[in-house]
């Protein structure tokens, strides 16, 4: 293999993952929970999540699709270990409940950037009913139907390589803009209030809150970096052993959770300046605050339809990688070809996603089982596979590629004992936070 060649699979895998990392998850996910799971302690617990587990399954899904070559439903047979499917139809049911409502999402990020490009963005309560309208009803439908057969066509087409290339215009774009809205946001008069929510935990109360977000900020971890659904291990599948899986990993842990945080940066100012409590803003915190900025802004409704078309492209490529794992898994049991399967699967996935278009507490319900539950299991199940089945092997894949060798021991070690323990008490808190969830929305 030639140096042009090698590095041109960096590049790709990286963007890839990259692509399918940073999406909605990152943007409109994040700080909302923040702002519902109480700030700064959620933002420290979820990036110490993000370092002791998200780091060591995200090196497990590598090392699982590499060493496999194959899709998380057939990496398991592959490696002789049939009976461990059961991780990729986890994921794949996963996959399902979460592009179901991204989809949504993804509409009224088609309806955002519409606005900006013809009525423009109003501000104050102007702002809030807007994203009422946007949110649920005929139009949420609609566009969600638009974004689910845009996500579907690019399958079929396969114009994958197109994407990934946007990715490497949109991620400096979103980080561009979002520093330039953070410095904005930065002058606005509720951004000292903002900033001491966001970024100084309560030292005293850490620890209490640490477990009563534990749920939460473990789904978040997991979402934001694709993890738990074999998205990584699909992509992973086609890297060289020449690759040091550790130092991509670090860079694309890094670029993710920058953006992030720098999400954050942006969101809170705006909704303590706009007078509202960061809890309240709910799904719609991302929405409100910054079509209230941008309705402010010089030149705004220009700026909020390019940030938007950023965000649908970060979406779309995030949504692509959820419906690959989805279409291959029926692919592999149902035994059809790609088109079809591309097409029915679409219209079963839009389908799924319509009470969530309707009603922002089903939105709620789909999300926090798939992410809180299926997620963290089939992450926990992955984890436990490598851990503790395929251990030498994994030791032998991951020290491919020149990673330091005090590297592999250390990380089984971590997959082992640590990783499993932290997955399952997590597990454990989200099924009962989910149980009484549903008791207090239907009883
Ligand atoms: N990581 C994506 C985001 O942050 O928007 C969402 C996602 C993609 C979740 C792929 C799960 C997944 F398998």
């Amino acid at each position: 293999m030639d140096v042009r060649e090698t590095w041109a699979t960096r590049i790709g895998f990286i963007l890839a993952a990259v692509g399918s990392a940073v999406g909605l998850g990152n943007i409109w996910r994040f700080p909302f929970l923040t702002g519902e799971s109480g700030g700064a302690a959620f933002l420290v617990v979820y990036l110490a999540l993000v370092v002791l587990v998200g780091i060591p399954v995200l090196l497990v899904e590598f090392v699982i699709g590499r060493r496999s070559n194959r899709n998380p439903i057939g990496a398991f047979t592959e490696l002789n270990h049939s009976q461990w499917k059961i991780a990729g139809a986890v994921g794949a049911l996963a996959g399902f409940i979460i592009l179901s409502y991204y989809s949504v999402v993804g509409g009224w990020v088609i309806q955002y950037l519409l606005a900006g490009l013809t009525e423009g963005y109003v501000a104050g309560e102007g702002a809030e009913a807007f994203f009422a309208e946007t949110a649920s009803g005929t139009g949420a439908i609609a566009f969600h139907a638009v974004f689910m057969a845009l996500v579907a066509g690019i399958v079929a087409l396969g114009v994958r390589n197109g994407l990934e290339k946007a990715a490497t215009v949109m991620v400096p774009s979103v980080v561009v803009l979002l520093v330039g809205l953070a410095l904005y946001g930065s002058t606005l008069s509720g951004a000292a209030e903002a900033y001491q929510y966001y970024l100084y935990p309560d030292t005293s109360t850490l620890l209490a809150d640490a477990v009563s977000v534990l749920p939460a900020a473990a789904g978040q971890a997991f979402f934001t970096l694709s993890l738990g659904m074999g998205v990584m291990v699909t992509y992973a599948s086609y890297v060289g052993e020449d690759r040091n899986l550790l130092s991509d990993t670090g860079l694309i842990v890094g670029i993710d959770t920058a953006i992030a945080i720098l999400a954050g940066l942006v969101v809170f100012p705006f909704l303590f300046t706009q007078g509202i409590a960061p809890g309240d803003g709910g799904p719609g915190s991302i929405f409100v605050s910054l079509a209230g900025a941008f309705a402010e802004l010089p030149a705004g409704n220009l700026i909020g339809a390019v940030f938007f078309f950023m965000l649908f492209l970060a979406a779309l490529s995030s949504a692509f990688s959820i419906f690959e794992v989805v279409v291959s898994f029926v692919i592999d049991r149902f035994d059809i070809e790609r088109a079809p399967a591309s097409v029915g699967l679409a219209v079963v996935i839009f389908v799924l996603g319509i009470p969530t278009a309707l009603d922002l507490t089903y939105l709620e319900l789909y999300d926090q089982f798939a992410n809180n539950i299926l997620l963290i299991l089939g992450g926990l199940l992955m984890s436990l596979f490598i851990g503790w089945v395929y251990a030498s092997d994994a030791r032998e894949e991951i020290q491919k590629g020149r990673s330091a060798s005090w590297f592999g021991g250390f990380w089984l070690t971590t997959v082992r004992y640590f990783v499993p323990p932290v997955l399952l008490i997590t597990l454990a808190l989200a099924v009962i936070e989910y149980y009484e969830f549903i008791q207090s929305t239907f009883f």
